[in-house]
């Protein structure tokens, strides 16, 4: 199944996923990787592995999103991978890949959607944190859950040393969510 993935930073979870789809019988593989800033380290992975990359500033959504739907269409691209990326897709994008678009979210959703989840889970005194892969819908961080994963958090913690572990997992959990989709 062609998959895009979409970026906007380190990309340790894209080069994980490019990892995974060249494994024997995965199900996925990765043949264009879009980011909404140049600056994005995780670009550099489509040099390093030869896939093609798109770089739009979304400055204009609309715009940008045209653009980029026309190239998944080029691509034939037929599965969305939202790997740190933090762009809020639009309802007719999204509408447009219904079902077909998931997203990897640091937290056990449905607590903490949006930014800063280590920090909230650390300062309420969280015992557990983790992360989710879930379908991405119309309503930020709130499609169906795939796989989550749980992460202890020790009272020497911070959001830092939460992340780094929170990832770490992350690893694992999203190709074991893709497979879970596809087998
Ligand atoms: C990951 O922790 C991912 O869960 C998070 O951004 C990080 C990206 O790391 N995503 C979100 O916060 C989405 N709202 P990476 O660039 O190294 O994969």
């Amino acid at each position: 199944i062609k998959t895009a993935v979409f970026i906007s930073g380190t990309g340790s979870n894209l080069k994980n996923l490019i990892k995974f789809s060249k494994i024997k019988n995965s199900p996925i593989s990765i043949d264009l990787i879009i980011s909404n800033t140049s600056k994005a380290k995780g670009l550099s992975f489509a040099n390093q592995f030869s896939i093609k990359k798109y770089v739009s500033s979304f400055k204009n959504h609309k715009t940008a999103e045209t653009k980029i739907l026309n190239l998944l269409k080029k691509e034939n691209i037929k599965f969305i991978c939202l790997a740190g990326f933090m762009r809020i897709l639009s309802r007719s994008f999204i509408k447009k890949f219904r079902g077909k678009i998931i997203n990897i979210h640091p937290s056990l959703l449905p607590k903490y959607k949006g930014l800063d989840t280590h920090i909230k889970a650390i300062q309420n005194k969280d015992k557990l944190a983790g992360c989710t892969v879930h379908l991405v819908t119309t309503k930020l961080d709130s499609g169906k859950i795939i796989l989550q994963k749980v992460v202890k958090i020790s009272k020497k913690d911070t959001s830092t040393s939460l992340a780094k572990k929170v990832l770490k997992q992350e690893h694992k959990l999203y190709p074991a969510a893709i497979k879970k989709i596809f087998n």
